[in-house]
């Protein structure tokens, strides 16, 4: 039996810095049949439309990138540190080459709307709301735009409603 519980959003105390930046997230999307995950880093919570929202940043290039065009649903499941190195491998390899989740020993859970992961302490299901590719007319920081994209690529911003919430019981 799974060892994550339903918690209702109003109970959780989000560092949306910390959480993104310093635990790491790994994102999933796909179907029970084929779903795909990888780790990130960077991401916000917050209200928008009057829901409570998450906004993820996927590159075109990661295999991931498929699963979250194709998917209505994703999750982000946040670890305990020592899970880093697990994390580690899922954000360095893609899986158009590995057997990712074999290869980070992680067990799957199978929530009606999305895939999470048991050993996760934090798991948000998130419905997609709206996605959008950043461009470089956008950018009034040109300098970033360089640095993150002079060599071609984008990140797609999906911006959807955190609808539910698991942590470790
Ligand atoms: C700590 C860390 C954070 C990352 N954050 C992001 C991110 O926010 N967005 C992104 O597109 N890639 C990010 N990556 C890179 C992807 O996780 C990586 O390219 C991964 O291998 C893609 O796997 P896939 O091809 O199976 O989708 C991050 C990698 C690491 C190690």
């Amino acid at each position: 039996m799974s060892q994550l519980r339903a918690v209702a959003l109003n109970e959780l105390v989000l560092d949306p810095a910390r959480l993104y930046r310093d635990a790491w997230g790994l994102l999933t999307a796909g179907t029970r049949e084929d779903f795909n995950s990888m780790t990130v880093s960077w991401g916000c919570f917050g209200e928008l439309w009057g829901k409570p929202v998450t906004q993820v940043f996927v590159r075109d290039s990661r295999y991931t990138f498929e699963f979250m065009d194709k998917s209505d649903y994703f999750t982000v499941c946040f670890f305990e540190k020592k899970m880093r190195p697990q994390l580690m491998v899922l954000g360095s390899q893609s899986g158009r080459d590995m057997d990712k989740m074999h290869a980070s020993g992680f067990t799957p859970v199978f929530f009606p709307h999305g895939i999470a992961y048991e050993e996760a302490v934090l798991c948000l299901v998130c419905r997609k709301l709206y996605a959008h590719n950043f461009s470089k007319e956008n950018f009034y920081d040109q300098e970033i735009y360089q640095e993150i994209y002079g060599e071609g690529g984008f990140h797609r911003e999906f911006i959807a409603e955190v609808e539910k919430a698991y942590v470790r019981a």
